[in-house]
């Protein structure tokens, strides 16, 4: 049975892309993000992503990884799990914190966003 891998192109179901194009035997892996929504009025660009994936003989391993935006000033933050069904399609499930800027702690209770995302394989486009 095949094991599911974060390399790749993936689309999640707003339409955003990102490439997993580097990973390396600590379980460290890096691509790049380009989202098709944002929270800001801002031109959207494509921005750098880096996480880690738990490693050894897993077959659907669970990760995390953290996009800091490069045309604005939030954060988000990823954590997921890799499933395989029995034909050998790769699904990430996840659930993302995002973090904005504000500009006072009193506004620090309005600063986080939650939400879930599910990623699929994307056929040639890259980001
Ligand atoms: C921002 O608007 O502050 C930066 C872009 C945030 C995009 C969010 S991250 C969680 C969700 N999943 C996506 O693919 N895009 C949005």
């Amino acid at each position: 049975p095949p094991q599911c891998s974060l390399l790749g192109l993936w689309q999640n179901d707003l339409g955003s892309e990102m490439n997993i194009s580097a990973g390396n035997n600590a379980g460290k892996f890096f691509g790049t993000y380009l989202t098709k929504v944002s929270a800001t009025h801002k031109p959207i660009a494509v921005s750098p992503l880096r996480g880690s994936q738990q490693m050894g003989n897993v077959k659907q391993p669970t990760f995390g990884f953290t996009v800091t935006w490069s045309f604005t000033d939030s954060t988000t933050v990823f954590v997921g799990q890799c499933f395989v069904d029995d034909k050998g399609k790769e699904t990430l499930q996840t659930m993302w914190l995002l973090r904005k800027k504000v500009d006072s702690i009193e506004d620090n209770w309005q600063a986080t966003l939650v939400g879930t995302n599910n990623f699929t394989r994307l056929q040639s486009r890259g980001v």
